[in-house]
């Protein structure tokens, strides 16, 4: 079984992801760092030398890769991979859990952590507050046709046990 973590950017996929591949004993894979592997280049450089469009294609070939493996695993989506419809033929085949978060735990998360993303990497934190808004409201109705919905502010442990404890109990 794959168990899928949606949400938007710096809303913990990739740390919980790595808690619950831990817990669980299953392997993680993240999205993002798998597609980097296989091109050879950073997020960053595909946005840069190829645009956001091909980096889509590429979301989408690689999730479709993925799942097709059918092995046991976590995957960490990216943060817009829920939001091409097209995606959803492979999300829809795992256990996808969306974290859910408030716009001011994500912007405060982002605000340090933008470097790596080239959505936001050359905005200012007042441009940053509102891409999180008008974004946020965009995307949620994508993230919200996840299996599981997560949205209670608790540790990245509690919510990894949250996780490990419904799978067991719903196969
Ligand atoms: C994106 C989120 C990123 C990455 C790319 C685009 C998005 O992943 O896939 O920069 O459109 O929200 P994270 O959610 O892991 O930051």
């Amino acid at each position: 079984m794959i168990i899928s973590l949606l949400g938007f950017m710096g809303s913990g996929k990739s740390s919980i992801g790595r808690r619950l591949s831990k817990m669980m004993n299953i392997p993680l894979i993240d999205l993002d760092e798998y597609l980097e592997a296989k091109e050879g280049l950073s997020i960053n450089e595909i946005f840069d030398q190829h645009g956001e469009d091909f980096f889509r294609l590429l979301e989408s070939h690689y999730l479709m890769q993925i799942v097709k493996s059918k092995e046991d695993l976590i995957l960490a989506l990216g943060g817009g991979t829920p939001c091409r419809k097209a995606n959803w033929k492979y999300i829809k085949k795992t256990h996808s859990v969306y974290l859910k978060r408030s716009e001011k735990y994500l912007f405060n998360n982002l605000k340090e952590k933008k470097s790596k993303r080239p959505i936001i990497k050359n905005l200012n934190n007042t441009e940053l507050k509102l891409l999180v808004k008008n974004k946020l409201a965009d995307r949620s109705k994508f993230y919200e046709k996840a299996k599981m919905i997560i949205d209670i502010d608790l540790s990245k442990k509690q919510i990894a046990k949250i996780i490990r404890d419904s799978v067991k109990k719903n196969g």
